[in-house]
């Protein structure tokens, strides 16, 4: 009589025979903690940069991460054992916690992507060579692509980090990567000198307290109700009498100053490390949303005739919000900004139409939709989000708190940029009427 056998004899015979799948699982699991990191700590440069091509192209980067790590995680289940729980392993995590933690963002951005992405790339080809070309086709055809787009993030960053010059702190990373085989582990494994000291461990990452513009111009708020002090009059844009083409060159300001939305949703995803993968995924999606909405005003107000070093970006919203909480800013930003502005966006669409302008209409239904998806969002994470930091209480009742709290910190932040230029230099809704051509 043959004896029977233990579950365990059984289990690990069942784990052996399906070996090849295993080792593609475990892979793809790497890469996929690799890439959710990815999308977990690049945003903490958005806000630290200050060229806006930048953070637009930041953004991208971000989304096209997300959706590779929502491919791979797909595949991933197919092949089972991919893992429930989606946070990524320490010995990854700690090697974005010191990738951020570096003092000049563009020294750090080159870093970033010359050691975490460029390896990244390498072990997507990697993986291709040691998986079953046939066997794990699947797999392939996703790898195939995403080194595609790999090796278009690395061209399309070269421009901004072609000046950095720091080779020890990109050699330091290396060198703690290597130490660790690489994202795989499957490269011979280096050992770091004896005095390598991880910064993160004793540095506790915080994000900046006001976020950065380059050379443009900045100040508090666009928003006013002096036509010499503000590009936008709250009060002209509900007015009929107010010229259509006035209207639309406001819309588009409003439109570029998204802009501050692009700065402090970037700060989430660095606090909710235990998010579901999936909430990153969606503000990966509002995020790169709101850098559109801003390209939409970038684009179109120098063909309208805009000076743009005449611009100032207002910055109190990030002012104000970055002294809040995680949920607290994804409350404002969904339930109150985002939820509020449908009436007089509607208005404003309506107004813009009559000057049968396509693109402009087609901008703004554009702009429309997402907003309504991000509301969307907000309904369905900001639960989420509260959960994870352990806030107990009705979501609507914790909106209204949040709310209040806003108008209190206002008081403090929320005038703290003062004007870069005087009411002369500067683009007023009196300068909008002379760009307009309304006499
Ligand atoms: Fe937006
Ligand atoms: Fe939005």
């Amino acid at each position: 009589m043959p004896q029977a056998t233990s579950s365990s004899q059984a289990d690990s015979r069942g784990s052996r025979r399906m070996a090849a799948v295993g080792s593609a699982v475990k892979g793809l699991r790497a890469l996929f903690e690799v890439e959710r990191e990815i999308v977990r700590c690049l945003t903490t440069f958005i806000y630290r940069v200050g060229d806006i091509e930048l953070k637009y192209l930041l953004c991208q980067h971000v989304w096209e991460s997300a959706g590779h790590a929502r491919f791979i995680r797909e595949r991933g289940n197919e092949l089972g054992s991919f893992g429930k729980n989606e946070a990524a392993r320490e010995e990854i995590r700690r090697i974005f916690e010191e990738s951020i933690r570096v003092d000049d963002e563009i020294e750090g951005l080159a870093a970033f992507y010359r050691v975490v992405k460029g390896e990244l790339l390498y072990a997507y080809r990697k993986y291709l060579d040691i998986t079953h070309s046939l066997a794990d086709w699947p797999s392939r055809k996703l790898v195939e692509e995403f080194i595609q787009d790999e090796e278009r993030h690395q061209a399309e960053i070269q421009p901004y980090i072609d000046s950095a010059e720091d080779a020890a702190w990109v050699q330091r990373l290396r060198l703690a990567l290597s130490s660790q085989g690489g994202w795989l582990g499957v490269l011979p494994k280096t050992e770091s000198p004896d005095d390598f000291n991880w910064r993160w461990p004793d540095l506790p990452y915080r994000h900046p307290d006001t976020c950065n513009r380059g050379d443009y111009p900045v100040c508090s708020s666009v928003f006013g109700y002096d036509p010499d002090e503000f590009p936008i009059c709250r009060d002209w844009l509900e007015d009929p009498k107010t010229d259509a083409r006035i209207i639309r060159l406001m819309i588009y300001v409003w439109l570029m100053m998204e802009l501050d939305a692009v700065d402090y949703l970037s700060t989430v995803f660095y606090e909710t490390p235990d998010a579901p993968f999936d909430l990153h995924y969606d503000l990966a999606r509002h995020l790169w949303d709101e850098s559109r909405h801003s390209a939409f005003g970038f684009r179109q107000l120098p063909k309208l005739g805009v000076d743009l070093t005449t611009l100032e970006h207002s910055l109190s919203l990030y002012n104000v919000l970055i002294q809040m909480t995680p949920p607290e800013r994804y409350a404002m930003m969904t339930m109150e900004f985002e939820a509020g502005s449908f009436g007089t966006k509607a208005h404003i669409m309506d107004r813009v139409r009559e000057l049968s302008d396509f693109e402009a209409d087609t901008l703004l239904a554009f702009d429309r939709n997402d907003e309504q998806q991000h509301v969307r969002y907000g309904h369905r994470w900001l639960p989420v989000i509260m959960e994870l930091f352990e806030i107990d209480k009705p979501v609507d009742a914790f909106v209204e708190e949040t709310r209040k709290r806003f108008q209190e910190l206002e008081k403090t932040y929320g005038k703290i940029t003062p004007h870069s230029l005087s009411k002369e230099k500067r683009l007023t809704a009196k300068k909008l009427v002379q760009l307009a051509g309304v006499e």
